[in-house]
């Protein structure tokens, strides 16, 4: 192919991806010195003019001159925003990369970059499958492919290579016959309040708390899973394990915190959502902050969390019509918890929830199904 007259123009009357051209390089290269493009890319830091004239005017052009790469400038409102690409196609399955300028971020412009290039990669190319691959905690990038229909998402340890240091990576695909539209459910997670506590998306700060929190003797007593000890770095891990766990559609998990001071008290999640055949249960899993205790925040907890668990998803709820709580039988306060909530004791299966110490409690099993909820204002009016 010669450059750039058969760099195909491609555009959804949006986003037009094109040839790149020498006036690309000066916006190139700013977009490359953004931390965030830094962090989740390959390109060298410190980041050089130099860098961005080798890459636009002669990587890229001897990447269609030779047939194995595929790179496209992308254009919105007039102006160079970003870069994608396509490459190692051989045998007919090859990869996708891409970044945006900050400025432009947010606004749609990749997913639409990237359906066109996927088209191109099958319709063109005549490839079977495309596949995406990014650093593990890229959401953005993650939320991105998602929407535009990859699938099928496996983390590989230290599978992503970054300039010299090995990094955990996500890969996903899409194949020839796939929509380009989401696969599965990306649960989003709402601000929602009630009588003096606000349930929130949890974020890296809460990590102090949830050590705490999660070190405590009687979490770590009831919730035996749990590493021991409780350390930094696991609050931080459990914390990022959240958003993942609402990214796959498992699971929707709050800080509860105080709506005046915004600390976190403890935790409430929705989770157990990821069943292709069953896209109507849910389980409710609780700790609190050693601190909070015994104010009956848990309690209120729960109810903003049942629902919005029952609302349907069509009014941005999680669609569910029967909830369960787990707890062993000598746990009260959790028992407490289910029972003043509504929940029904229908299970308590015989030493089957183990303690640290290689003894068992009966679990017992809560659940409460939409129906039984005929009162409005379980259900936030
Ligand atoms: C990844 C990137 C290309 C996305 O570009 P973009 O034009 O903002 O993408 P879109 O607007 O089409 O979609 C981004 C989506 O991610 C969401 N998003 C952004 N940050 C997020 C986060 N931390 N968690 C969850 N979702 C996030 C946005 O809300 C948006 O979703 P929505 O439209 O449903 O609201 C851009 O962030 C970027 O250039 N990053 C640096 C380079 C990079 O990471 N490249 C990919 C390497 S694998």
């Amino acid at each position: 192919m010669r450059f750039p007259e058969d760099v195909p123009v491609l555009t959804d009357d949006v986003v037009t991806l094109r040839a790149h051209i020498a006036a690309d390089v000066e916006p190139a290269y700013r977009m490359c010195q953004d931390p965030v493009m830094q962090k989740w890319t390959t390109i060298p830091v410190p980041y050089l003019h130099e860098h961005a004239v080798g890459y636009l005017t002669e990587v890229i052009p001897a990447g269609w001159r030779a047939n194995t790469s595929w790179a496209w400038a992308i254009e919105y409102a007039g102006e160079y925003a970003g870069t994608v690409d396509l490459r190692d196609g051989e045998g007919g399955v090859g990869e996708v990369g891409f970044a945006v300028s900050p400025e432009v971020r947010g606004n749609g412009v990749m997913t639409r970059a990237l359906r066109l290039v996927v088209r191109y990669a099958f319709d063109v190319l005549d490839w079977n499958r495309v596949i995406w691959r990014a650093y593990v905690g890229n959401f953005a990038s993650r939320r991105v492919a998602w929407k535009a229909g990859f699938h099928g998402l496996v983390t590989i340890p230290d599978g992503g290579r970054s300039r010299g240091v090995r990094k955990d990576e996500w890969v996903a695909t899409v194949g020839r016959d796939d929509e380009l539209e989401p696969k599965g459910t990306w649960w989003t997670v709402p601000v929602v309040e009630g009588e003096g506590i606000r349930l929130r998306p949890l974020r890296e700060s809460d990590a102090q708390r949830v050590m705490e929190a999660c070190n405590d003797e009687r979490t770590q007593h009831w919730l035996a899973g749990m590493p021991s000890p409780y350390d930094l770095d696991g609050a931080k891990e459990f914390i990022s394990s959240r958003a993942d766990a609402a990214a796959s559609g498992d699971a929707v998990s709050w800080a509860i915190a105080d709506a005046e001071t915004d600390e976190l008290l403890g935790n409430v999640s929705v989770f157990g959502m990821s069943s292709r055949l069953d896209g109507t249960r849910g389980e409710i899993g609780y700790w609190m902050h050693p601190e909070a205790r015994g104010r009956k925040v848990m309690t209120t907890a729960v109810q903003l969390a049942i629902a919005h668990a029952f609302r349907p998803v069509e009014d941005g709820g999680l669609g569910r019509h029967r909830l369960v709580v787990r707890c062993a039988d000598v746990n009260t306060a959790s028992a407490h918890v289910a029972e003043v909530n509504g929940f029904t004791k229908v299970g308590d299966e015989r030493r089957a929830d183990p303690r640290r110490d290689g003894s068992y409690d009966n679990l017992l099993t809560y659940d409460l199904l939409a129906t039984d909820l005929l009162s409005d204002d379980l259900l936030g009016g």
